[in-house]
């Protein structure tokens, strides 16, 4: 029984220039997915996405540019998908904006961050995921099939931990901006909601909330990170394949609407 297996699915993955976007990408191709790579306009190319275009071939994988937030840039991108191979049946809602630390200062008071930098946030990990699911959800809606995956976060469910960032060097002490979080927990409820109305026309919609992803995090970080984890240590990208998978395929056919939290049970104490 092949649960698993893309062959003949096409895929959308956003934010793919990204750090996690390659591990998307990757694991959809190795499926036999074909991918419709999106990241928005003037965002370089990463070395890793590279070496995926450099292995897979073109009728496999394709890189269009659309900015999350832009209707017209998705409808076009939408059209460039379609005529080079298909419609879409699986949709990665991956692209997100952060705040990292930074060690050389950085840090402020939260009543003074200022609401533009929070309606950013929000306009890009929450709107901009909602107006990619309009887009991409009405073509899936026509053909009557498709999963939608929402990438969320250990913050959709819990805050921060301001004790992570309290060995860095700044005055006021560095705090991950409270947006993030708030932005990432209104994915989860549009996710049911997606989930709800667009169930009777074939469509399943999920949240995946990685953990922290081991990348370049200092030291310190990482020890005080990895001791709230019961499994012990930050996640690695073999660790998000198996869950994406999942989710995309029919191996989760009559799961939808659910958070699957990828995070080592940090959310669980
Ligand atoms: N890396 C982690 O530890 C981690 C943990 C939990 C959740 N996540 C979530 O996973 C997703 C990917 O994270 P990442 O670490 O790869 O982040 P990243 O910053 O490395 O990549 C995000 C990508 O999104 C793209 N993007 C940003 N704004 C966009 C816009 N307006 N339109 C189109 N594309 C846009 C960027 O160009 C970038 O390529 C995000 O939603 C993030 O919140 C990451």
């Amino acid at each position: 029984m092949d649960l698993f297996g893309l062959e003949g699915e096409v895929a959308v993955v956003t934010g793919a220039l990204g750090k996690l976007g390659p591990v998307w990408v990757e694991t959809l191709l190795a499926a036999g997915a074909c991918v419709y790579a999106l990241d928005r306009p003037g965002q370089p190319l990463s070395p890793e996405f590279a070496r995926l275009q450099d292995a897979a071939p073109p009728a496999q994988l394709a890189l269009g540019r659309a900015d999350v937030r832009r209707r017209g840039e998705l409808e076009e991108a939408l059209r460039d998908c379609r005529s080079r191979f298909g419609t879409p049946s699986v949709l990665v809602n991956n692209a997100g904006v952060d705040t990292p630390p930074s060690a050389a200062g950085g840090g402020r008071r939260i009543e003074e961050i200022p609401i533009e930098e929070t309606l950013r946030v929000f306009e890009v990990n929450t709107a901009g995921l909602f107006l990619c699911s309009q887009v991409f959800g009405a073509a899936m809606k026509e053909a009557g099939r498709g999963s939608i995956i929402n990438i969320g976060s250990l913050y959709a469910t819990v805050s921060p931990d301001a004790r992570f960032y309290d060995h860095l060097a700044c005055d006021p002490p560095f705090v991950k901006p409270p947006a993030y979080g708030a932005s990432k927990a209104a994915v989860l409820n549009l996710t049911k909601y997606l989930a709800t109305h667009w169930a009777p026309f074939g469509i399943r919609v999920n949240a995946l909330s990685p953990g922290g992803v081991l990348g370049g995090q200092d030291e310190d970080f990482r020890r005080k990170f990895c001791a709230r984890v019961p499994l012990g240590r930050m996640a690695v990208a073999d660790d998000l394949r198996g869950p994406l998978l999942f989710l995309a395929s029919r191996a989760s056919a009559y799961v939808t609407g659910v958070n699957l939290q990828v995070d080592g049970g940090f959310t669980l104490w």
